[in-house]
């Protein structure tokens, strides 16, 4: 035991019920992964923790539209998840879900508590209504105009055009994205978490000097704009736990889920015993708490999160720590060119291995991003894990087994080389544990690059040819082994199934302080291959296989039949036909079609109804051409009261399907049809 052993609980963000993984997400697991597997290799208790965050509009919604119970689509995607970490040996000791009596009792607790306490305050809010789906709209379930720039077709809470970010209400012509009704604004009672109260703790924990330097400075911003209570309630339907007190009230999402991590443990002290919850979370626990998170949810684990803790009586984490995201070849990850890549697509092509190294090899401390770089990707566990590390057994195995009964040599003289390797761990230690992978991989293939170097220089491959050398050639070839053991040692938590090979083949099982020995006088297995070289074309064929599966996801994708839209985008609820007729719907022929300056969706119509025309604007811009569209006949909604839009009156809608940008396909009637005829 290298130090006196800690009690240590990791956990990583619970990912989303309604979705797979992907290597985005992978990233987080896999520096958890490694830095739990670094603990308990020196000997330390540690437990690591994980579920999925299983509540919330969307899994609600995403469920209704499979036609299946919510309960069941958590239960089976909680299944694939655990299968693609497993598949990646991200070890974790338990895998739970947020929906879980154990979370429902903590939540309940610690609301609790913080009623009790008084820092649970109510206050009734306006909020946008889907009067169709009867239910109150979470902000990226609103669309509409952009309140700024005037662009169509933008979320309730910010806008990818301008940028501008606003509250939901500000929106011109909100629809629902859920039903296309326009919503109402209705007032309801929120319960909300008094932050503010916890500023002091709060800003004591960021002087600490312990957190992240980007950290610090983002919380830092958020004291200079002001701490706001936080609204932690939401109104039925909604998927989650009911708030004890408050019938029809759910706690949101975020409420419930990082106590997930609390519950996770809980069931898991409860089903194995091989913990004590209380010696964890109680406040005055010896116990470290980590979290390993995404840089985007930073504001619910360093303020929300430490907050509810402190104000709950239970003991606050001792860090948290944040990564930050992927790119895939210099670029955000893209469905179209297949860099969209899920874990199971990874792991259906190559070794996990492979990219656990990758990621070790460019992962610090720091919450940077991470390009994963394919052709880098494969150059460099080719030249490092197999050119360089795996080469020197290759090199030094055949000859013990031929010449030596497979043995080592049972006393080592030129022990130098050795000695070096061995004194090494302890900065590679430091490495890990301060979650600087990559300053420990440069390390270890520094030595790997001496052992080779020194291999090279004594030519065991020449030096057999006199059998009068044999004892020197055994001495090289020991020392090569237990060379490249103390490498592997090293390597062991971010390449586990190498590691296991490894292990089977010299007869032996690590933990960290194996690299205080020397392997001495020992049999060892015949040497099989250890690893294969990353083939590119297994890359291509990974990407290739994200193209596809992402083509078969497009609503657009001529593949896609009537069910898959339905199931997408569920039929309305029922009209009846007096509600119908009174929509007029008419012939136009588009009599002109232009750009509208400044206008970044909008084409501007001019559509003549036989008679008299009317200037429409239109979300199309992504999809036509103005020149194609001038001369052709479409439907229109004619009676549809006009709307002021930023470029001017907008006075009437042209009907068109699909879900947008290149997928846009505006009505054509059959030849024939006359403008000003009622379509009925
Ligand atoms: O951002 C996310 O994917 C969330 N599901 C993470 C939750 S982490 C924890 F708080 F549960
Ligand atoms: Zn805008």
């Amino acid at each position: 035991m290298t130090t006196t052993p800690r009690k240590i609980l990791v956990t990583n963000a619970l990912p989303y019920a309604n979705g797979p993984i992907h290597i985005g997400h992978m990233l987080g697991y896999i520096q958890a992964d490694i830095w739990v597997r670094f603990q308990k290799m020196r000997g330390h208790e540690c437990h690591y923790m994980c579920a999925d965050d299983a509540h919330g509009t969307p899994i609600m919604l995403k469920a209704q539209q499979l036609g299946i119970e919510p309960e069941q689509m958590i239960a089976d995607m909680n299944r694939a998840h655990q299968a693609d970490f497993s598949d990646f040996n991200v070890a974790f000791d338990h895998y739970y879900s947020t929906h879980s009596a154990e979370n429902q009792e903590l939540a309940e607790l610690i609301y609790t508590r913080l009623r009790d306490a008084g820092h649970i305050k109510t206050k009734t809010i306006s909020q946008l209504y889907d009067p169709t789906k009867e239910m109150f709209l979470p902000d990226r379930f609103v669309k509409g105009e952009c309140p700024k720039c005037g662009a169509a077709d933008q979320y309730g809470d910010n806008c990818d055009v301008c940028g501008a970010t606003y509250a939901p209400t500000e929106l011109k012509n909100p629809t629902s994205a859920v039903s296309g009704a326009t919503p109402e604004l209705r007032e309801s009672e929120h319960y909300f978490f008094d932050l503010p109260a916890f500023e002091d703790m709060l800003k004591a924990w960021t002087r600490s000097g312990s957190l992240q330097e980007e950290m610090a400075n983002k919380l830092n911003e958020w004291f200079e704009a002001g701490l706001q209570r936080w609204d932690i309630s939401r109104d039925a339907p909604y998927f989650g736990f009911e708030i004890p007190d408050a019938p029809g009230k759910y706690f949101y999402v975020w409420l419930d889920a990082p106590i997930g991590y609390m519950s996770s443990f809980k069931n898991y002290c409860t089903t194995t015993g091989n913990a004590d919850f209380d010696s964890y979370w109680q406040p005055d626990s010896d116990a470290e708490v980590y979290h390993f998170i995404g840089k985007d949810i930073i504001y619910f684990h360093s303020l929300f999160w430490p907050a509810m803790l402190k104000g709950a009586n239970f003991r606050q984490p001792t860090n948290v720590w944040a990564h930050g995201f992927i790119t895939v070849n210099g670029t955000k990850m893209s469905k179209s060119k297949g860099t969209f890549i899920m874990a199971r697509t990874y792991l259906d092509h190559l070794d996990p291995d492979y990219l656990r190294y990758y990621f070790a090899a460019k992962l610090t401390s720091r919450i940077d991003d991470l390009d994963l770089n394919l052709t880098d990707f494969a150059q460099r566990v080719n030249s490092d894990l197999v050119g360089k590390v795996v080469n020197i057994a290759s090199r030094c195995a055949g000859f013990i087994q031929k010449k030596f009964d497979g043995k080592l040599k049972a006393d080592l003289n030129e022990t130098n080389l050795l000695e070096e390797f061995q004194a090494a761990g302890d900065s590679i230690a430091e490495a890990f544990e301060k979650r600087e992978f990559s300053r420990a991989m440069r390390d270890i293939m520094a030595l790997a690059d001496k052992a080779n170097f020194y291999i090279a220089e004594e030519e065991p491959w020449q030096l057999i040819k006199d059998p009068a050398n044999a004892e020197r050639v055994h001495e090289i070839c020991s020392i090569g082994i237990n060379l490249f053991r103390l490498l592997m040692i090293y390597l062991t938590p971010v390449v586990p199934e190498l590691a296991q090979r490894v292990q089977a083949f010299l007869n032996e099982d690590f933990n960290w302080d194996s690299h205080r020995s020397v392997l001495k006088d020992h049999a060892i297995a015949p040497f099989k291959a250890l690893l294969q070289r990353i083939d590119m074309d297994n890359v291509t064929k990974m990407i290739d296989a994200s193209k596809e599966a992402n083509a078969a996801n497009q609503p657009a994708a001529s593949s896609s039949t009537a069910n898959d839209e339905l199931s997408k985008d569920p039929i309305a609820a029922e009209i009846n036909f007096d509600d119908f007729a009174k929509v007029d719907l008419r012939v136009a022929r588009i009599a002109n079609a232009e750009h509208v300056e400044g206008a970044d969706k909008l084409l501007k119509l001019t559509l003549d109804l036989g008679g008299e025309t009317r200037q429409v604007f239109a979300g199309i811009k992504s999809a036509y051409d103005p020149e194609s569209l001038i001369g052709q006949h479409t439907v229109m909604v004619a009676n549809l009261a006009p709307r002021k839009m930023r470029f001017g009156m907008s006075e009437g809608m042209v009907l068109a399907a699909g879900p947008g940008g290149k997928d846009i396909f505006i009505l054509n009637p059959h030849d024939g049809a006359q403008p000003g005829m009622r379509v009925s």
